[in-house]
């Protein structure tokens, strides 16, 4: 099949389907509520949607944990309501991307639950199954996991334990195992065979585990990931599911690439590899944290931001494609995290945080909500929050005494809920997502900030990502052209060039909330300003000010 790399010129937007609109009134979101905003979706611009978990599932990871992967979770509809949310979004041009979680299954999934039941089920190899220390009383090994958990659970009172590298009702699959292959590529072939146009392939760099299984020392957090993310067969897995499945179908594929370098990153995504065709890597989101760890909280710095941005940029030009985002389900909120979210500035540091990554080299997501600048939560207590990864860590912070005022407030504010409350579609009770009392707090700003008052305001944050969705639009300068950072040392801006022969675009965003003098912009003169956020062509940024040039 003939690949067009229609993905190169997408604008992708996320739906985490239990808080984007509720349909039928049970105060969590469905697949009839997404298709009720699908001329929204089309109105703003966007031609591609990656739809986080819709398949059946105990949801203990809210979907992330699958239980049947060629069905709908009934709460959120049916097979026919999918079919038609497709038909939906191919007749106004907009493409599904699904998200496949293979590293793991649900502990409800029939495969596990046969597997445990019977030591000779022929599923009983679909898992990592393997028999404990000191004859069964101490685990495998001394892996942990993602959530703050140890990674072996113990199967019922026998000397043997399975791995899941997430929630324990998130037992990871066996790829050494080629049956487990197999299945693989037929739900893939499922999916695509119905009309589905690719996969936004969860924790991919983590399926092939080093057989050995050995400790590590010293174990702390994430224990055992060198034997465990981008194993050995990472990119032997990888290309088989390319040969067998995607090569048949224009299709693509972005693999979230946790844990990953640019160096082990590009190798998933060369394209005569034949493995993905982009990476959804999180290195810039770590320019506020120690250690690639959100828990350990500093204070955000354009500087480390710039230097992230620019290798990757730099390192994938020509040879691989990069997504681009700054938001997503699993992180918080970008405007109070790289900019404010305060009400004065809210709505230019969104618009400058949207500017500044979408001209980037690579293909941009947006999150639901961002569009609108929809804010963290600031929750207040952990019984605000559903997330299962926050109440682990909560409970790991009160096992070990952790003084609890420092690390709840901040435990709140790096969780992943933030990203999840409800969308903002209006000012009613429960912001126009449902009738009901969602399953998640419903954000105090939703008055402010919310669709319905965007749709009305020319100036908003919605209106502006709709000029920049659609300058990118057919922008070859913008989906082919060299990246040239510019002021790479400046404390406050963020500025960059795109060059295609002889034309050129340039960005320049200012990060902070005071202006700043840029003598440079002397020089954009002979270029047209084509998008900014406030009316100025001084040689001052105002606070949160972004310009983006042209020359042609
Ligand atoms: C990454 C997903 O984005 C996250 O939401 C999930 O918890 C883990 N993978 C486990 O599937």
């Amino acid at each position: 099949m003939k690949q067009t790399n229609w993905w190169k010129d997408a604008v992708i937007y996320q739906i985490y389907p239990r808080s984007f609109c509720d349909g039928n009134g049970d105060g969590l979101g469905d697949i009839p509520g997404i298709i009720s905003k699908l001329d929204y979706l089309k109105d703003l611009g966007v031609n591609c949607v990656w739809l986080s978990p819709v398949y059946d599932s105990p949801q203990d990871d809210n979907g992330y944990d699958i239980s049947n992967y060629r069905d709908i979770y009934k709460p959120f509809g049916t097979l026919d309501d999918f079919k038609k949310m497709l038909d939906g979004m191919h007749k106004r041009g907009i493409r599904l991307v699904m998200d496949l979680v293979v590293n793991h299954t649900s502990s409800e999934h029939p495969w596990f639950k046969s597997a445990i039941l019977d030591k000779n089920s022929p599923y009983r190899d679909y898992y990592i199954i393997k028999k404990g220390r000191k004859n069964g009383r101490k685990p495998p090994n001394n892996w942990s996991g993602f959530f703050g958990e140890k990674a072996w659970e113990r199967i019922g009172d026998s000397d043997e334990y399975y791995l899941h590298l997430f929630t324990k009702g998130q037992p990871d699959l066996n790829w050494e195992n080629p049956k487990v292959r197999e299945e693989v590529k037929n739900i893939l072939k499922y999916w695509l065979d119905m009309g589905v146009d690719g996969f936004r392939c969860d924790v991919i760099t983590l399926i092939s585990k080093d057989q050995r299984f050995k400790s590590v020392f010293p174990s702390i957090a994430i224990a055992g990931q060198k034997y465990y993310v981008n194993g050995p067969r990472l990119h032997e897995y990888l290309h088989e599911l390319y040969r067998d499945v995607y090569a048949n179908y224009d299709c693509m594929t972005v693999g979230e690439t946790v844990l990953s370098t640019v160096e082990q990153a590009k190798l998933l995504v060369e394209p005569q590899r034949e493995e993905l065709s982009m990476i959804f890597n999180f290195e810039h989101t770590d320019s506020d944290n120690y250690f690639g760890v959100k828990y350990f909280y500093r204070k955000f710095d354009v500087r480390r931001l710039k230097k992230t941005v620019d290798k990757w940029q730099g390192e994938l030009a020509g040879c691989g494609w990069n997504s681009l985002f700054i938001e997503n389900h699993d992180q918080r909120r970008s405007a109070g995290r790289f900019g404010t979210d305060e009400n004065e500035l809210r709505k230019e540091s969104a618009k400058m945080l949207g500017a500044t990554y979408f001209f980037l080299q690579g293909t941009p997501f947006i999150y639901q909500g961002q569009e609108i600048g929809m804010t963290n939560a600031h929750f207040q207590s952990i019984d605000e929050i559903q997330d299962v990864e926050a109440h682990n860590i909560y409970n790991l912070c009160q096992k070990m005494k952790i003084i609890k005022p420092i690390v709840g407030k901040h435990l709140f504010d790096v969780s992943r809920d933030n990203a999840r409350t409800p969308m903002q579609w209006d000012d009613s009770e429960y912001a126009g997502f449902s009738n009901v009392k969602p399953w998640l707090m419903v954000n105090k700003n939703k008055d402010e900030i919310n669709v319905k008052q965007s749709l009305e305001d020319n100036d908003s944050v919605y209106k502006f990502y709709q000029k920049i969705i659609s300058f990118r639009k057919g922008n070859e300068v913008i989906k082919d052209g060299e990246y040239i950072d510019l002021l790479r040392t400046h404390k406050q801006v963020f500025a960059y060039k795109r060059k295609l022969n002889d034309k050129e675009i340039v960005v320049i965003s200012n990060f902070a909330n005071k202006e700043v003098k840029l003598p440079v912009l002397k020089e954009m003169n002979n270029f047209e300003l084509v998008i900014s956020n406030y009316e100025n062509n001084s040689e001052v940024l105002k606070p949160y000010e972004t310009r983006v040039y042209k020359n042609y």
